[in-house]
């Protein structure tokens, strides 16, 4: 039996749970790819789990008003699911949703937390601030979630180089190949019991 059963909640292009269900298919996560929920239903992280055969449902608050994090705590429930990864989710994570899973919900964050995070930090707007503040070293982080943005515990970080020439745009595109390692051996380390969530 896998030692993960991993649920995604994703809300655009799923790289990240891309990267994730490649390493759990050649075997280097002991993982079981659960389900995937997007609140978008034109997120192409909905394609790739149709073409991965991965069960997905599109459950916002626009199909689900007033019971959305209900709907979504069944469906991951229903399909085995004990650990949430964020990979791209938009929206803020109930704290009801966290407790139903005793707190293994995932997340990953384009920058080394503490610094960089919290409210209106995200997307490109991270890399503009790491820019404009002349960092020289940026990266990724993964966190457990909690009841604030980017506040949980740290579980591992990679640090990517911040280069004088660098737009937010060419150093988004290095953080993203850092994150895609970085969210695999994460993952790998829990399944193997390195890292304790
Ligand atoms: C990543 O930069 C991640 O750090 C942030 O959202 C982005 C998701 O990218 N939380 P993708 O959907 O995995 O390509």
């Amino acid at each position: 039996m896998p030692r993960l059963h991993l649920g995604f909640l994703a809300s655009h292009g799923g790289s990240n749970m891309q990267a994730i269900i490649d390493n759990v298919k050649s075997n280097l996560i002991d993982a079981e790819l659960c389900c995937v929920v997007s609140n978008n239903s034109s997120s192409f992280a909905l394609e790739r789990a149709a073409k991965e055969g991965i069960p997905a449902f599109h459950i916002s608050d626009k199909t689900h008003p007033g019971n959305c994090t209900d709907q979504i705590i069944n469906t991951m429930k229903s399909h085995n699911v004990d650990t949430i990864v964020l990979a791209g989710y938009m929206k803020m994570v109930d704290a009801r949703l966290i407790n139903s899973f005793n707190g293994r919900v995932l997340n990953i964050h384009p920058a080394l937390l503490p610094k960089f995070g919290g409210h209106g930090m995200y997307g490109i707007n991270v890399h503009k601030a790491v820019i404009e503040a002349k960092e020289t070293i940026s990266g990724a982080t993964i966190h457990l979630v909690d009841s604030e943005y980017d506040r949980g515990r740290i579980l591992a970080q990679i640090q990517v180089p911040v280069f004088p020439d660098d737009s937010p745009e060419t150093l988004a595109e290095r953080v993203l190949q850092g994150e895609h390692q970085l969210y695999s051996n994460t993952l790998k380390h829990i399944a193997d019991g390195l890292i304790i969530i």
